[in-house]
């Protein structure tokens, strides 16, 4: 057994067992199995929009706190060998992070078992429109673009400095460069952007971009969460039915998914019909028995769980086999494990605000 690792078998599924040597595998103790990693690039970012930081940014931390490129590059492919087939690039905002494009260059050529890497990113857009294309070329399989209102002075409001004829160039200049795919993130705001729900849709549709509605999750010890705020993704689905003058019939009766937590409707007759909308309920609608992805901070943490703060500390165990002159994987597995071995089976988000984790969706990216 000295050769083998184990981690705690008092719930169902498999034990996770590793060979020496061999990569671990990634399941986690709910035999949950893990392939899909977000990589956070930088806890910045040129928004501040008024749900995910407060007006005035904390403090960050010295630049050297942040994962070096290489680093992320050595961790990414420990993971790749380990069964992750997707890495989404977040933030902050990802696209504020030097050397980004030769970044996915080199992310998009790291093997998998059985490929190559799907390299993502999720971007608030404000720099996308001279972005795009290097990314596409460097190999970047998909963007997701937040867009919260297509009302100028909202989106003012809400990001409380951004642009939305910026964004909304970056969408077209994604559209242009080839993506497999464009989706839109719209985080579903009572008494803000409630009565613009269709018009986002049918602005998506319009240009192929597959629109996505989020429940707002009260991060950050629930700080910025306005309790009545919330709308639960089926009200989502509602007004956008209601919107259309139409309806919406569940695609694969509900069970059509993308690599991540949201659930695909289509619309049924008129102008859009079959036109495919995501929405992702993360309070009302719990998807964690299905979670398959762990998160890296830009500070190198591993969190098993966006709703929790426990992690691993990544960078310690790099840095500290450097300067042992030691190989780092060992001790990157030795993080890995025990995060796997206590990676959360759910949420603990409660309406009124309670029950998230202390940290900031900026400092994690979603
Ligand atoms: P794809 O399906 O690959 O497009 O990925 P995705 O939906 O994970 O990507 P994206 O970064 O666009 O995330 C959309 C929203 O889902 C964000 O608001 C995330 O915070 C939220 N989200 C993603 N994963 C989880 C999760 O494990 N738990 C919760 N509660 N929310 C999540
Ligand atoms: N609740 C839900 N979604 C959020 N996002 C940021 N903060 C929150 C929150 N508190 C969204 C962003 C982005 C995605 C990664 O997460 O709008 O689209
Ligand atoms: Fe920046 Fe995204 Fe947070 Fe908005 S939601 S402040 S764009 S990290």
């Amino acid at each position: 057994m000295s050769s083998l690792v184990q981690l705690r078998s008092d719930r169902p599924g498999p034990a996770v067992t590793c060979a020496s040597g061999a990569p671990l595998e990634l399941v986690d103790r709910s035999a949950r199995r893990v392939r899909y990693l977000r990589v956070s690039l930088t806890d910045r970012c040129n928004y501040r929009c008024t749900y995910c930081m407060p007006e005035q940014a904390p403090d960050y931390g010295p630049r050297a706190e942040l994962l070096r490129l290489e680093e992320v590059e050595q961790v990414v492919a420990a993971f790749a060998r380990g069964g992750v087939e997707r890495v989404r690039l977040t933030g902050g905002e990802p696209t504020l992070r030097r050397g980004l494009v030769e970044l996915v260059a080199r992310l998009s050529q790291l093997p998998t078992r059985d490929g190559r890497l799907e390299v993502v990113m999720t971007t608030n857009g404000e720099r996308l429109e001279g972005l795009a294309q290097p990314l596409a070329a460097a190999g970047l399989h998909a963007v997701t673009v937040s867009l919260d209102s297509l009302d100028p002075a909202r989106f003012a409001a809400i990001t409380r400095r951004g642009h939305l004829d910026r964004v909304l160039a970056g969408i077209e200049a994604a559209r242009a460069a080839g993506f497999a795919s464009v989706k839109l993130n719209t985080v579903a705001v009572r008494g803000f952007n409630d009565d613009e729900l269709s018009a986002i849709a049918e602005y998506a549709w319009a240009r192929d971009v597959v629109p996505r509605f989020i429940e707002l999750m009260p991060m950050s010890g629930g700080e910025l969460f306005v309790p009545g705020t919330l709308m639960p993704a089926a009200e989502v689905r509602a007004a956008i039915a209601q919107g259309l003058d139409g309806a919406l019939r569940p695609v694969d009766g509900g069970t059509a998914r993308g690599a991540g937590p949201a659930t695909y409707h289509a619309v049924v007759g008129g102008r859009w019909a079959g036109r495919v909308l995501g929405t992702i309920g993360a309070m009302t609608e719990n998807f964690c028995a299905g979670c398959n992805r762990l998160r890296i901070s830009a500070t190198g943490q591993l969190h098993g769980c966006l709703a929790h703060d426990d992690a691993g500390d990544l960078r310690a165990a790099l840095r500290g086999a450097a300067l042992r002159g030691e190989d780092g994987q060992p001790a990157l597995d030795r993080v890995v494990r025990t995060v796997l071995g206590t990676k959360r089976d759910g949420h603990g988000f409660q309406p009124d605000g309670t029950g998230g984790p202390r940290k900031a969706m900026i400092s994690i990216g979603g």
